[in-house]
Parts: structure tokens; C-alpha cells; sequence
């Protein structure tokens, strides 16, 4: 297989799909909803980061796609979650009513529930990598998403309105709710191609600044840009007085802090001979980005 993006991501479209349920016995609005909210489109940056890692670090496509797949379902159920009444309150998502407002909301939070299991089950169950490196990606991943990482971003994303943090504190903030997951998204395709230590390293090094770049655009976005291009409501930051990079610096200032992680982060694979690689290009993307 090829490893042009536009191929890559049809895999993944196409892995997606397979992996998520189309009929239950006992639940099938859950399980339509769990389509909904997985398979409405997305850039899809997170899985691509996946295989593109693998790749780079002399593993295939093919064993790359179930962790990729395992990443997006996370992601996917993070956005159900945030989009929430209680949350967010966002009624747009990709370009389409949020899953709560299609679903409703008791629906749309058993469906957050419902793909972050199934992304541990796929994980897990991937036909690739050796028993010990799939558990090594199951605990990196629950790290990376939980208390410690996103969920635990997400609370201090809350208990931050109103607010203004500072730096290092907004750093950690992002690092957390964005970084974590994207970071891991690149260390579990890196050890899919089971990378050295040496290599998770630079996996990691690659994924944390690209991930916390990715979220200070998505900040800058949400102040730039509008609803028709993002597909979700621009202006969301403001109206729910979030604490962003853009309310700590001026639009310039956080462009350049995400431009400065992105050089940073295509130095690390540059090191490696890395940089003619779809990862290299990925970095890139993530932060020169207008959607
Ligand atoms: C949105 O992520 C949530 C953030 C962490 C900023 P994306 O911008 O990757 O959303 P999709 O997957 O393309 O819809
Ligand atoms: C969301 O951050 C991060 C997670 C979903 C974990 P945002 O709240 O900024 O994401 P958008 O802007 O709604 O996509
Ligand atoms: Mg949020
Ligand atoms: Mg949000
Ligand atoms: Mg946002």
C-alpha cells in the first residue's frame, strides 16, 4: 500500500466502518448514534498520525489501522462528550447537528460511553504487534485519555471559565485535553512499527508539540474563522468566556507559538531522516491548517 493521504485516509474511512457496530438486538438507536458521531466526517487527523507514524518507522498500513481506528473512536466520543448541555452546549459537529442534538442527550452520552469501550476492544484485539507491545498501547492509551490527559484537560478546560490562566498553566491545560491523545496517536503507530525506545522518543517529542500547535489553532480558529468552514460553531470560546491561547496573547503571538512547536516538531523527525514523510507533512498540516 501507498502512502498518499488521500489513500491512507480512505483505509481508515474504510477500517472505521468495519469496526462499528450497524445492528444491535437490544440498542439499535445507540448503535446508529455510534455511527452518526464516528463516520460524519472529520479530518481524521489523529488516525492519519497513527498510520503515518507506523509507517515512518518502517511498519505497514494494514497493521497500523485497528490502534487508528482504536484513536478516532476516542476522539469521536471526546466530541459527543464535549459538544454537550453541560459541556460545550454545542449544536453543530462537522457540519451537522451534534450527536446529542440528533439523538438527544441520554443517547449521545451512552454513546461517548459506548466508543470509548469499543476503542479498547479493537485495540486490544488488534491482529498486529506482539501481546506485550498491544497492552504497552492499551495503558498508554487510557493514560493518555483519562484522568491524567484528556478527561482530566476537559475538567480544567471547565473549571477555567471565567478565568484567566496563565502560560503555563494554559500549556498544561491544552497539553492535556488535545496534546495527550494526539501524542498518543503517534507513539501507537510508532510502536505498531515496533520503534526503539530511541524512536518512541522522538514519537513522543513529535507528538506532544504537534498536539499542543493543533489545539492553539484550533483556539485561533475558533476567533478567525466561521461556522459554514469550521463545521461547528466559531465563537464558542468567547461566548462560554473559555480561557485560550487567544485570551492570553494576541492571534499573532499564539500563530507563531504554534508555528514555533510545528518547526520544532519537523526538527525532531529531520534528526531522524523523517522529514519526506506523510508524519513530517501531518505536523505541518496540523498547525498551517484552516478547518
Ligand atoms: C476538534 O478536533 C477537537 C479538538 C481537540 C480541537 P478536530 O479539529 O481534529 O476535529 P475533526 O475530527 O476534524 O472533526
Ligand atoms: C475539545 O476542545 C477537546 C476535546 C474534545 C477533548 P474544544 O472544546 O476546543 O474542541 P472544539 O473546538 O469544540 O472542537
Ligand atoms: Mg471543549
Ligand atoms: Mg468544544
Ligand atoms: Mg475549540
Amino acid at each position: 500500500m501507498t502512502a498518499e493521504p488521500d489513500a491512507v485516509r480512505a483505509a481508515i474511512e474504510e477500517a472505521l466502518d468495519g469496526v462499528l457496530p450497524s445492528h444491535s438486538p437490544i440498542a439499535q438507536p445507540l448503535v446508529d448514534a455510534m455511527r452518526y458521531a464516528a463516520l460524519g466526517g472529520g479530518k481524521r487527523l489523529r488516525p492519519m498520525l497513527t498510520c503515518a507514524s507506523c509507517m515512518a518507522f518502517g511498519g505497514r498500513l494494514e497493521d497500523a489501522l485497528p490502534p487508528a481506528c482504536a484513536v478516532e473512536l476516542i476522539h469521536a466520543y471526546s466530541l459527543v462528550h464535549d459538544d454537550l448541555p453541560a459541556m460545550d452546549d454545542d449544536a453543530l459537529r462537522r457540519g451537522r447537528p451534534s450527536c446529542h442534538a440528533a439523538y438527544g442527550e441520554a443517547v449521545a452520552i451512552l454513546v461517548g460511553d459506548a466508543l470509548q469501550t469499543l476503542a479498547f476492544e479493537v485495540l486490544a484485539g488488534a491482529p498486529a504487534g506482539s501481546a506485550a507491545n498491544r497492552a504497552v498501547a492499551v495503558s498508554l492509551l487510557a493514560e493518555a485519555v483519562g484522568w491524567q490527559g484528556m478527561v482530566g484537560g476537559q475538567a480544567f478546560d471547565m473549571a477555567s471559565e471565567g478565568q484567566r490562566l496563565g502560560l503555563a498553566e494554559l500549556k498544561a491545560l491544552h497539553a492535556a485535553k488535545t496534546g495527550a491523545l494526539i501524542s498518543a496517536a503517534v507513539r501507537i503507530g510508532a510502536l505498531f512499527a515496533d520503534a526503539t525506545e530511541a524512536q518512541m522518543a522522538v514519537a513522543k517529542a513529535f507528538g506532544d508539540r504537534v498536539g499542543l500547535g493543533f489545539q492553539i489553532i484550533d483556539d485561533v480558529l475558533d476567533v478567525v474563522s466561521d461556522t459554514t468552514t469550521l463545521g461547528k460553531p466559531a465563537g464558542s470560546d468567547q461566548e462560554a468566556d473559555k480561557s485560550t491561547f487567544v485570551t492570553l496573547m494576541s492571534l499573532d503571538d499564539a500563530r507563531r507559538e504554534a508555528r514555533a512547536l510545528s518547526e520544532e516538531a519537523s526538527d525532531l523527525l529531520r534528526r531522524e531522516g523523517l522529514q519526506d514523510t506523510l508524519l513530517a507533512e501531518l505536523g505541518r498540516q496540523a498547525v498551517e491548517r484552516i478547518s
